[in-house]
């Protein structure tokens, strides 16, 4: 089983595209194993995207996801880092293809409504800047029997 940090964006907050969102990744039957409101600040900003902080656009983004809250989530599954990445879509929503988050509901690169990470070690590091411990809540699911057999887990 991976784990993987999603920030639902404030493009997405603001649109109350919560719900649908969330949608999606329960019905693929990843688990969400910590979740909260919150706002980034400046600083969680700069550590999160450090890849991105000499880039020409991260004041940009730094302004966006900033300026309103997002919803921070763990979602745990099989596969999961890919298999979110896949469901999100290309980076930019005009060139997500249809049927994905971005393709359906984005149609810009800075406001792709949301991040998921891109591997096991950002997704380890991110985690981490987002949650203790004691807030990630592992459980079983009952209806895991019927969305996959033993020996694929
Ligand atoms: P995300 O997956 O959160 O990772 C970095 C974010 O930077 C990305 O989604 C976009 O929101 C934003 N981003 C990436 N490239 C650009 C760009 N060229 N211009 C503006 N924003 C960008």
């Amino acid at each position: 089983m991976e784990r993987t940090l999603i920030l639902l964006k404030p493009d997405c907050v603001q649109r109350r595209l919560i719900g649908q969102i969330i949608s999606r990744f329960e019905n693929k039957a990843l688990n969400i194993v910590a979740m909260k409101l919150m706002k980034v600040t400046p600083e969680l900003s700069q550590k999160h995207y450090a890849e991105h902080v000499e880039k020409p656009f991260y004041p940009a983004l730094e302004s966006f996801i900033t300026g309103a809250p997002v919803v921070a989530m763990v979602l745990e599954g099989l596969e999961a880092i890919r298999v979110v990445r896949d469901m999100l879509g290309k980076t930019n929503g005009l060139q997500a293809a249809a049927g994905t988050i971005r393709g359906d509901f984005s149609s810009s690169r800075q406001m792709n409504l949301v991040h998921a990470s891109d591997g096991p070690e950002a997704a380890a590091r991110e985690i981490n800047l987002y949650f203790n411990d004691s807030e990630l809540c592992g459980y079983d699911v009952c209806l895991t029997p019927w969305m996959r057999t033993n020996d694929e887990a």
